[in-house]
């Protein structure tokens, strides 16, 4: 579904013919000036190399994403590269980033997944 359906606002980087970043995401439907980050994955080997925020960038960039004044995502509270990165995104765009509860880990999650937290970052002006 991220690569057919959202293709448009989905995004990969390739290094020597192999995939290592990937990035999809849609508008939400009843707000569609914010865009949903759905996955942001990089290969190991691609790692700590900006690779993640190039990606984000070259997304927000493309033709299907504008108009976009938010982007949103959930993170769990461990995930300090993905933090890292959506923080160090809304730095470089000088926007606010504000953090709500969303997912909780008794409610949603039956205990077997840890609570996921609202990112929620802009406005952009474009
Ligand atoms: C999150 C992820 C996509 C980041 O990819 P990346 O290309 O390495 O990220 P970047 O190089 O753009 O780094 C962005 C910032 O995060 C920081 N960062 C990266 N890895 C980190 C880690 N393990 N701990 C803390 N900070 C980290 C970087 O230092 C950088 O900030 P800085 O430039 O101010 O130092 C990658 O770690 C990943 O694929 N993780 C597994 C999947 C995942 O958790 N996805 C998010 C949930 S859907």
């Amino acid at each position: 579904m991220q690569c057919s359906h959202f293709a448009d606002t989905a995004i990969i980087a390739k290094c020597d013919g192999k995939t290592v970043g990937f990035v999809s995401g849609y508008r939400i439907p009843s707000r569609p000036d914010v865009l949903f980050v759905w996955q942001v994955v990089v290969a190991d080997e691609a790692r700590g190399q900006g690779l993640a925020g190039r990606l984000l960038e070259a997304q927000l960039a493309t033709e299907a994403c504008r108009g976009i004044r938010y982007i949103e995502t959930t993170i769990t509270k461990d995930n300090a590269a993905s933090r890292a990165l959506f923080a160090k995104f809304a730095k470089k765009h000088r926007v606010n980033m504000e953090e709500y509860p969303h997912f909780d880990r008794h409610t949603h999650f039956n205990d077997q997944h840890d609570s996921e937290y609202l990112i929620r970052i802009g406005p952009f002006s474009q």
